[in-house]
């Protein structure tokens, strides 16, 4: 039983809502809340010791309201995963400025807000660990332009917060998540129903990634096992930032062809 007081944002759908089913499992109290407040209570009744409570973290002013009130109803955030995040799917050339705002007001400047509301809380009890949900599409170009530039924002927080407290006990990590089938992925699916399989031949582990595969990760980071980890940003990615075997067959093949290495006259 680890019973902490966990805060996941954006925990009424997909990743969020299974973070927030882990940590319950664990022994913690999650608070468990979304900007869909019906989604929230959906997940929360699921779940043990749980609270739903309704959280855009777009709003500094509601986050602050809500850390101040899971600290007087729950205790004070002893954990914090900030997993909400939207993803506009619009070329750059054609992204209108009001979603290349969007993207970044949800997973950058909302994480800003909620980071800023739980840290003197957490050094105050003299720790605390915050488990960012980044993406691979903060550590390379993949598309989705604003979404991208917002997810390396987070990983840069990520490491500012690591270093600037770690003194005070406080823990700073991220994941970078590949493809997970998840609502998120909804408009796309609609478009093409095999993208999901169309994603999964680039990654080396041959499927698209599951909320659980996500969840286990940030809930090790969360956790005491990571206790001297902080300030990194792990992918949880099926291997597809390790490299692209396509092209180095390519080019090793067309290598060979002119200079056979020893191993090759064996062959
Ligand atoms: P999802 O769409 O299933 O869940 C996102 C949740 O965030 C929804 O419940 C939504 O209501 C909530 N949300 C949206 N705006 C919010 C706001 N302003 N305040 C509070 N909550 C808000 O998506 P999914 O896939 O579970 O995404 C979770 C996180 O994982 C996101 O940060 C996403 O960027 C990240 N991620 C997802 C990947 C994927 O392929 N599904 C890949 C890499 C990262």
């Amino acid at each position: 039983m680890t019973d902490r007081v966990v805060l996941v944002t954006g925990a009424g759908s997909g990743i969020g809502a299974v973070i927030a089913a882990q940590a319950a499992a664990l022994g913690d109290r999650v608070v468990v809340t979304d900007v869909d407040a019906a989604a929230a209570t959906r997940i929360s009744a699921q779940l043990p010791r749980s609270v739903a409570m309704t959280l855009d973290v777009t709003s500094g002013e509601q986050v602050r309201a809500v850390v101040a009130r899971i600290a007087r109803e729950v205790g004070p955030v002893q954990v914090l995963v900030n997993n909400a995040g939207v993803a506009s799917d619009v070329p750059f050339g054609r992204l209108p400025e009001e979603l290349w705002h969007r993207d970044i007001a949800v997973s950058l400047d909302g994480a800003y807000h909620t980071i800023s509301a739980v840290l003197p809380g957490m050094i105050a009890a003299g720790g605390g660990a915050i488990v960012n949900v980044a993406s691979v599409n903060g550590l390379t170009y993949l598309g989705n332009e604003a979404y991208s530039a917002a997810k390396a924002g987070l990983i840069s927080l990520t490491k500012s917060i690591a270093v600037r407290y770690g003194d005070r006990g406080i823990r700073c990590n991220a994941v970078a998540p590949g493809t997970i089938a998840t609502p998120i992925w909804q408009q796309r699916m609609e478009a093409d129903p095999m993208v999901m399989q169309r994603a999964a031949r680039w990654y080396p582990l041959g499927r698209v990634g599951r909320p659980e595969d996500v969840a286990a990760a940030v809930l090790f980071l969360a956790g005491d096992g990571a206790s001297w980890i902080t300030g990194v940003t792990l992918p949880v990615d099926g291997g597809l930032l390790a490299g692209r075997l396509a092209m180095a067959d390519e080019i090793v093949s067309s290598a060979e062809s002119f200079e056979p290495g020893p191993q090759d006259e064996d062959r």
